[in-house]
């Protein structure tokens, strides 16, 4: 069985690598000549942990190759995996004109019967529309089934999500194509869940939703407790205890970033509005997300009264630990922010600092180590709570600063951990160590 997967980001990577891994021959396809080239020296574009060493393994092998032409990629393949990405539109619906182009691709290049396996995530109905599209564009007669299969890896720890993940959704509306799809996945040995493609597509954006909300949730949580005196983090565990509401996804702090909670919030509030649906609750949660990113800031302007002049290190830039992936990241508004009030900002993340220059506003100064980040702060502000950055802030804080006060947006530190240390700690939804 021959595999294609058009895209190479991080979805499409990610999958080619790990279904390589597992024993499959596939090919990966991209038009930007420049990340192939990339891709096909070893290179891996993408900092994700575990990625790139399995990638130069089963290039080696000869399981995984890249290539830009259509015609290589596409024309020996038995499975083909649409893994482009769908980017968020200004009018905050997902933007599908590239999973169009590859369903054109596939009709106008494929030389045998195929299955389609749809990754991007895409609203209700694309699947239909793929199918349509590709058996418009087929130059011979070849027979095509569609199938959705969302994936649920999370940046950072995508590797190990696509071998131990909890589920595998395959969504098809003709039983032989999922079995194609089901028997490539079973290496992986991971929970099948057999839906029809409307239902797959609606897992990927309920799931999505759903993580969404409960940061939302246990956000707000925070902000009472604050006013009651409460540990958000006490209340997270104490709930959390609770089989029926489980304890991951209530970590408090600045909100949720990334490429996909803001876009498919957003898509599914869209695809709601298209069906005169008002989905009251996701844009609450959307709005919730939008203001809990400054509260830091807010409770630095409360503490501190102007920022103005004030040099303030923001510490980890990325929108969580172990990407260098600053989409929607928290640092964008909380450094915009600071710039409006007039503070002078030196950022330092250990991985997303060249990506974080592109994107930060111009004046933000960058320190190539956390020392020289924390040396002469008035205010350190924690953003992401990447290992380097817990293991050291506190500390350097309290051995460079003049009067040591944190802002944690990640709630790294117990009240215990802080009062060893001469350093005022504000985090979110506990109260402040002074
Ligand atoms: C998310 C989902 O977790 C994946 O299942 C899904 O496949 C992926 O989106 C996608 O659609 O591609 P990801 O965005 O990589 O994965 O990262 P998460 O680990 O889910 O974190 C998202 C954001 O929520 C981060 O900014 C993180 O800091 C924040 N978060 C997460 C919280 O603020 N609190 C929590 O308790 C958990």
């Amino acid at each position: 069985m021959k595999i294609s997967i058009i895209g190479t980001g991080y979805v499409g990577l990610v999958t080619g690598v790990c279904l390589s891994e597992v024993g499959h021959h596939v090919t990966c396809l991209d038009i930007n000549p420049e990340k192939v080239d990339m891709l096909s020296k070893g290179i891996s574009p993408i900092y994700e942990p575990g990625l790139g060493d399995l990638m130069v393994k089963n290039m080696e092998a000869g399981r995984l190759s890249f290539t830009t032409s259509h015609i290589l990629g596409l024309k020996e393949a038995d499975v083909v995996y649409i893994a482009v990405g769908t980017p968020q539109g200004s009018d905050g619906a997902a933007n599908l004109s590239y999973v169009y182009q590859a369903a054109r691709d596939i009709g106008r290049n494929i030389t045998r019967d195929v299955v389609v396996v749809t990754k991007s995530t895409v609203p209700l109905g694309t699947n239909h529309k793929v199918k349509q599209l590709i058996t418009a564009n087929l130059e011979g007669n070849h027979c095509v089934q569609v199938v959705s299969n969302p994936e649920f890896l999370r940046e950072g720890s995508a590797v190990y999500d696509a071998f131990y993940g909890d589920r595998i959704v395959i969504g098809a509306d003709c039983p032989e194509a999922a079995a194609v799809i089901e028997e490539i996945n079973k290496p992986f040995g991971i929970p099948v869940l057999k839906t029809s493609i409307s239902s797959a597509e609606m897992i990927k954006y309920a799931s999505n939703a759903f993580l969404a909300t409960k940061i939302s949730f246990i956000n707000e949580i925070a902000n009472l407790s604050e006013k009651v005196g409460a540990d958000v983090a006490e209340v997270a565990k104490g709930m959390g205890q609770d089989a029926r509401i489980g304890s991951q996804f209530l970590k408090a702090g600045i909100g949720y970033g990334g490429s996909c909670f803001p876009k498919d919030t957003s898509a599914l509030v869209r695809i709601s509005e298209e069906l005169n649906h008002d989905f009251h609750l996701l844009r609450s949660v959307m709005e919730i997300n939008e203001n809990q990113k400054t509260v830091l800031v807010e409770k630095a302007v409360e503490r501190l009264g102007s920022l103005e002049g004030k040099r303030i290190a923001l510490l980890g830039l990325a929108f969580k630990p172990e990407t260098d992936d600053m989409r929607e990241a928290a640092s964008i508004a909380v450094a915009e922010k600071l710039m409006e009030l007039g503070a002078e900002i030196i950022a330092y993340d250990p991985v997303a600092a060249e990506n974080a220059q592109r994107i930060l506003p111009e004046g933000v100064l960058f320190a190539a180590q956390i020392e020289e980040a924390v040396k002469d702060a008035d205010v350190v502000f924690i953003l992401t709570d990447w290992k380097e950055i817990v293991e050291k802030a506190l500390i350097l804080s309290s051995l460079f600063m003049k009067n040591p006060i944190i802002f944690d947006g990640r709630n790294c530190y117990t009240e215990k951990e802080v009062k060893k240390y001469n350093v005022e700690y504000v985090s979110v939804g506990r109260m402040p160590v002074i």
